[in-house]
């Protein structure tokens, strides 16, 4: 894509299978095409992913379902909800920590995108599926690690899959041929339901009512039993649904995070409005939360595991940004390294965060499909409705002119002295306007805790093992690189 976009510039078209596709990498545009005109470019795509869990995400999902949707899920991702499910995430981090200990005693050297990924899927597990399993025993995988791999490994299912995809949906929907197998599927399906269920029968048994579960799924069962309060009213309002929103958006004083990557509510969806115009139906389904906790693994496993494994890989490779760190960390923590607010107001992480996303941004383009004709006057270009719009996150997070000299790691570029001189709209790793990543503060969260508990108990350096290149793996639809292999030792 850098290549391309240094070749044709900003706006340029190409091909998936025989569809045309519009690839934009001009700031102005791309802020233009998802806030202001947000409305022409709601839908991602036109894709039928055959009826299974992936067509049924949020990812996926068109219009009005994707409006209703996006409203009942973006407060359980509030800053309050991240409060909450914090516990979970740094007792996630201990059994990391049981793990590196007796590598760290050894002056080890371990893989960090392999052991980053049982860390994502430890936290997925526990909070998206209600489970806790053992992510790091190769031995004897459990046989959710076994059946999530299969989601993830690149197969002759899933280059079929995408072959069929770019000679048009159709053919899938005719074929029936799915991205997951159908024993993959119903794994996960029958897992969801039986902790459901069990949650149900807790739910109704007044002793154990007070056992309440503080993970995601349980925050989605509470949301499924709010809207169907409010279909009860025969959604008179959305009062107790918005209020639980407002109470609970208001950010950490002092957590910048909506101030460099966006926000996740958006206000512009004006739900009284469509509640008015009936185009909102305020519920949600069994099949919906069977999807929610799925989608919770397709999006949040590798993203964040790759976030947090080349983190410390710069770390390991920048002693200095290592040791500047490790003191924010010891500055901001007397030795009580579980405090979810604290963690929100350290900007040397927030800023060593940033800076990883930016070199290694995980998903390096978003897509959206135009649902009308859109002229761009002044470019004098229509774009036809259904075309679809690949925004370039990757050719901008390395234009030299936003980032001078880009390929170089350096986390000053987002402390907050410095911020203010980046360009507007070049900095986008969680995509942009009010269809932008949803789990974003999740995976912040996620990966902060990790790295100040890491960081505070280990040293990360390089070892003869070390690659300077890293290799971006083929057929992967997110940025793969690996080995990441580097050492690790206790602090004195
Ligand atoms: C470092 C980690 C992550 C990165 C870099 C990332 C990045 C992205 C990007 C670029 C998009 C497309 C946004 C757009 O089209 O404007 C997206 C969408 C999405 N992400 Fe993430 N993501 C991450 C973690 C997560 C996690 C942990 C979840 C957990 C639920 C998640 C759930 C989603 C969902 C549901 C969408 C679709 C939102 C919608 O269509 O309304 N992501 N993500």
């Amino acid at each position: 894509m850098i290549d391309y976009h240094n070749k044709y510039g900003n706006v340029y078209g190409t091909y998936f299978g025989s569809r045309p596709v519009l690839y934009v990498s001009d700031p102005q545009l791309i802020k233009q095409m998802n806030i202001k005109d947000f409305n022409v470019f709601i839908d991602r795509n036109d894709f039928n992913y055959a009826n299974d869990l992936l067509h049924q995400s949020l990812f996926n999902m068109k219009a009005n379902e994707w409006k209703n949707m996006r409203s009942i899920t973006s407060p359980t991702f509030s800053s309050g909800k991240m409060r909450s499910m914090h516990p979970i995430v740094v007792d996630c981090v201990h059994r990391l920590d049981r793990y590196l200990e007796p590598k760290a005693l050894n002056r080890e050297t371990i893989e960090m995108k392999k052991t980053m990924g049982c860390l994502t899927m430890d936290v997925i597990a526990a909070c998206a599926f209600g489970t806790q399993i053992d992510t790091y025993d190769d031995q004897k995988p459990s046989e959710f690690v076994l059946m999530a791999q299969k989601v993830f490994s690149v197969s002759l299912r899933s280059i079929v899959y995408l072959i069929m995809l770019s000679m048009g949906s159709k053919l899938l929907k005719i074929t029936g041929f799915r991205f997951t197998s159908t024993s993959v599927e119903m794994f996960f399906k029958q897992a969801i339901q039986s902790i459901i269920a069990k949650r149900q029968s807790m739910k109704n048994n007044r002793q154990q009512q007070h056992m309440k579960h503080k993970d995601y799924l349980q925050l989605i069962l509470d949301a499924k039993d709010k809207t169907a309060i409010n279909n009860d009213n025969n959604n008179k309002d959305m009062k107790s649904i918005e209020s639980a929103e407002e109470e609970d958006m208001d950010l950490i004083d002092g957590d910048q995070s909506d101030e460099i990557y966006g926000q996740i509510n958006d206000k512009s969806i004006d739900m009284n409005k469509l509640i008015a115009n009936k185009q909102l139906v305020s519920k949600i389904t069994d099949t919906d939360i069977l999807a929610s906790s799925f989608q919770f693994l397709v999006a949040g496993y590798e993203t964040t595991g790759s976030l947090l494994a080349l983190l410390i890989y710069r770390l390991a490779l920048d002693d200095e940004c290592q040791r500047k760190l490790f003191q924010e960390i010891s500055e901001q923590f007397n030795g009580q390294y579980d405090d979810y607010d604290s963690i929100t107001r350290m900007p040397y992480l927030e800023a060593c965060i940033a800076e990883t996303l930016r070199l290694y941004n995980p998903l390096p383009m978003f897509g959206r499909m135009a649902s009308q004709d859109y002229t761009i006057e002044s470019i004098g270009l229509t774009i036809p409705k259904g075309m679809l719009v690949n925004f370039d996150i990757e050719s901008i997070h390395h234009n030299p002119d936003y980032y001078p000299e880009p390929d170089c790691w350096n986390p000053d570029r987002f402390m907050p002295e410095n911020r203010r001189k980046l360009v507007p709209y070049t900095y986008m790793p969680f995509g942009l306007g009010p269809r932008n990543c949803v789990g974003m503060r999740f995976a912040l969260m996620e990966a902060k805790t990790a790295v100040v508990y890491l960081v505070n108990k280990y040293r990360f350096f390089r070892t003869p093992e070390t690659k300077l290149h890293l290799k971006s793996q083929l057929m992967r639809l997110i940025l793969d690189l690996r080995p990441i292999d580097i050492g690790i030792e206790l602090r004195d």
